[in-house]
């Protein structure tokens, strides 16, 4: 029997994610100190815990609704009313995800046939790709490198006049792994495109409270709320990672199909998270900003440090990592120049290429731990570089 081969050949296209298989080639290095993963160095708030041990007791332990509970969904509809004065119905347009992991593959399970094209301005976060390449879709990704790492109008509609089988655009702001974001300006400039051809925009916007531009965090959906998906959770606002809640906003028409997708993934996500989840967007709204001050005083002193050892750094408008241009003179590829850093001094970043071929020549470094290990990291960098010129 040759089972392997009945397999789902579209397998073939995807492989385990490369910031996990990095992570865990350099995990046994004794005494490696990590600087990779998108997890908050932050406990979730306590009022939060409070709220999840509460539904437990009071035996809160039932499947919910299969787009989540109806006050969550109505705190996500207030949420984004009082943000962006976006309107969506608790009832229809709201869906509650296990993260945005779930968010993103039951929206593109949902849309992408064989042979769609799916357009992301890159490098990106490498989740989209595997349950596009699983549905036979078709990745076009749009070098972002000479602009800031931002999309322009130019490159997108220049994409879009090339690209007949587009079906959506996947915007994330702020991104993950750059920290670029758009300005509310740059972003109706690229609706106007958008609203141009018949396609989705999927806005993944699950870092939108750590937006550090003094506009703050603006949604494409404001423009073109018809095309738009917007994906968004709780794991980095809260520092809820563990516990599996995202959510999808868009029109009632596409929500009720999403939602057929998503029941039959999932069912609902878990009862005890969605109260988690309540509490947190009830009365925690001020829980991201304590965070956030912490990873503004990272990131500048991230910014500083890099461009002192001669990488090139622009500086990140949100999220909590720092994508920098590895300086000329090392001459390894961006994974052997980080696994023999690694062996050599125990502190690890991701290499670029975990983010597509225009992320090579570049490091992710996540700041999302503390200022200690932050400061030690740097200084480990600096030493290594000494040593490698010598
Ligand atoms: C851009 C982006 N989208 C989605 C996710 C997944 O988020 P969740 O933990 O809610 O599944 C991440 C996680 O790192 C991310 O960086």
């Amino acid at each position: 029997m040759d089972l392997k081969n009945r397999l789902n050949k579209n397998l073939n296209k995807i492989t385990v994610s490369a910031i996990r298989l990095f992570d865990q080639e350099v995990s046994t290095i004794p005494g490696i100190q990590k600087l990779t993963l998108g997890e908050p160095n932050f406990f979730t708030p306590d009022h939060v815990k409070q709220a999840a041990i509460k539904s437990i007791q009071d035996n809160q332990n039932h499947y919910t609704h299969n787009a989540g509970l109806i006050e969550l969904r109505q705190a996500i509809a207030d949420f984004y009313q009082e943000k962006y004065a976006l309107k969506f119905r608790a009832e229809d347009e709201i869906l509650t995800t296990v993260g945005v992991t779930e968010a993103i593959s039951t929206v593109i399970y949902s849309i992408i046939e064989a042979n769609d094209q799916i357009l992301i301005p890159a490098p990106a976060y490498p989740g989209y790709g595997a349950p596009i390449l699983l549905n036979g879709g078709e990745i076009v990704e749009i070098d972002t490198r000479s602009e800031g790492f931002l999309l322009t109008p130019y490159l997108l509609d220049n994409t879009l006049k090339n690209s007949p089988r587009a079906k959506a655009l996947i915007l994330n702001y702020p991104s993950n792994p750059t920290g670029a974001s758009y300005s509310r300006e740059q972003l109706a400039q690229l609706a106007k495109v958008i609203s141009q051809y018949n396609i989705f925009v999927i806005a993944d916007e699950v870092y939108s409270e750590l937006s550090y531009s003094l506009e703050g965090h603006h949604s494409i959906a404001e423009f073109i709320p018809e095309q738009t998906i917007i994906l968004n959770g709780l794991s980095k606002s809260h520092a809820m990672t563990g516990w599996r809640i995202g959510y999808i906003l868009a029109q009632r028409e596409l929500i009720s199909e999403f939602t057929k997708t998503h029941q039959y993934l999932v069912t609902a996500a878990s009862t005890t998270s969605q109260y988690a989840a309540l509490e947190a967007l009830r009365n925690g709204k001020d829980d991201p900003n304590v965070m956030k001050k912490a990873y503004i005083e990272r990131r500048d002193f991230l910014v500083k440090s890099l461009k002192t050892l001669n990488f090139q750094v622009i500086n990140p408008a949100g999220a909590f990592y720092i994508f920098a241009k590895i300086p000329e003179f090392v001459s390894l590829n961006s994974h052997d120049f980080l696994l023999d850093f690694a062996k050599k001094k125990s502190f690890a970043f991701i290499p670029g290429s975990a983010f597509g071929k225009f992320g090579e020549g570049y490091v992710r470094i996540s700041y999302a731990s503390s200022m200690e290990v932050i400061k030690s990291a740097m200084s480990a960098l600096d030493d290594y570089l000494k040593e490698y010129l010598n």
